[in-house]
């Protein structure tokens, strides 16, 4: 990032289910932070994105959308300091994003790791939509029409945000600098495990801890977790690395003195799971009352989260006018 250039933070979400405890620490945390440090912030809902893979299923992204508005807001997302607006809106994504899949090769969006990745999960092989495999394209459409420059991102996005640099680098290349680099920001714990001890919770993989759970999901989920498969007798020694409940037990639990205390014993052996359970329960309580409560809170008044997005999709069409008629000029299709 340029020296004298201010901090333009995007970041956005699909809208294919509820967001939940992954989400919060790869990127969630990120952006409230981001918000008051920045000179100017962005959340978008990435509506067309998630129509990618799930073009048969609009009614899915339609109710989505006011869910991950009301997350985004439940966790503290201030729309008088972030713009919250839904892609769809913004015709202009589209205009820069046909602009960009000149400066992209097929053979660069089949490796793209990310893109290969959702690609074996979702079981598609040759038979990708052309959406799905080119939204990287259209994410660096994303960002670069609000000429944003740092993105909260999981650790997952961040092949995708490379290869937007790339059209960054070739579109200044080619037609002049309008853009800057873009930087990711990944989370303190870029990746949280599932509570079935997969490398990545998520919501096609159900085991995630949603940011909306109720109490008795939270417990439930919980009592489910996978500790240690050798651990069988209370007085038993324990493991603690790979262990689910003591990997959340180090993210979310304030008093890391008595988490150390507990993984001593469990390592000798002595303590049950269920104790270690019971308290992650209560720590993870502590943690999501508050933003369940303001979510039931916000849920009340759909049409004002409705408003809310109005008001910010109207925001980011004047940046994106702006943006648009520079990059039109730099392409030389500015004609009247
Ligand atoms: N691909 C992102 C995800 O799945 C969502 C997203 C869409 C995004 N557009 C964006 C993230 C722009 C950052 C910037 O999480």
């Amino acid at each position: 990032m340029e020296k004298d250039s201010k901090i333009r933070v995007l970041t956005g979400d699909r809208p294919t289910g509820k967001l939940h405890l992954g989400h919060y620490v790869g990127s969630i945390k990120n952006r409230l932070k981001l918000q008051e440090e920045s000179d100017v912030s962005f959340h978008m809902i990435a509506d067309i994105q998630a129509l990618t893979d799930n073009a048969d299923n609009p009614e899915k992204i339609r109710k989505n959308v006011l869910e991950v508005a009301l997350d985004n807001l439940a966790c503290g997302l201030d729309p008088q300091k972030t713009t919250m607006f839904i892609q769809s809106e913004i015709p202009e994504i589209a205009e820069l994003t046909v602009l960009f899949l000149n400066l992209v090769t097929l053979a660069r969006l089949k490796r793209n790791p990310t893109v290969k990745d959702e690609m074996k999960q979702k079981g598609f092989g040759e038979d990708v939509p052309a959406g799905f495999l080119c939204y990287p394209v259209s994410q660096a459409a994303d960002i670069l029409f609000a000429k944003a420059n740092v993105i909260p991102v999981g650790e997952d996005q961040l092949p995708v945000i490379e290869q937007a640099n790339e059209i960054v680098d070739d579109f200044n290349r080619f037609y002049g600098k309008i853009f800057d680099r873009i930087k990711p920001k990944v989370g303190d714990t870029p990746r949280l495990v599932g509570i079935d001890g997969s490398t990545k919770m998520g919501k096609s993989l159900n085991n995630a801890i949603y940011l909306s759970d109720s109490h008795e999901e939270i417990s439930k989920k919980v009592m489910d977790m996978y500790t240690d498969p050798g651990h069988i007798h209370v007085e038993d020694p324990g493991k603690v690395e790979g262990n689910v409940v003591f990997i959340y037990l180090d993210i979310f639990d304030e008093d890391k003195n008595e988490v150390k205390k507990l993984k001593e014993q469990y390592k000798k052996g002595g303590l049950g799971d269920v104790i270690i359970k019971k308290r992650l329960i209560e720590v993870l309580e502590k943690f999501l009352a508050p933003i369940r409560e303001r979510r039931e809170e916000l849920a009340k008044n759909p049409s004002e989260i409705m408003k809310i997005l109005e008001d910010g999709t109207e925001r980011a069409r004047e940046e994106a006018k702006k943006t648009m008629e520079e990059v039109r000029k730099a392409i030389k299709i500015d004609y009247f």
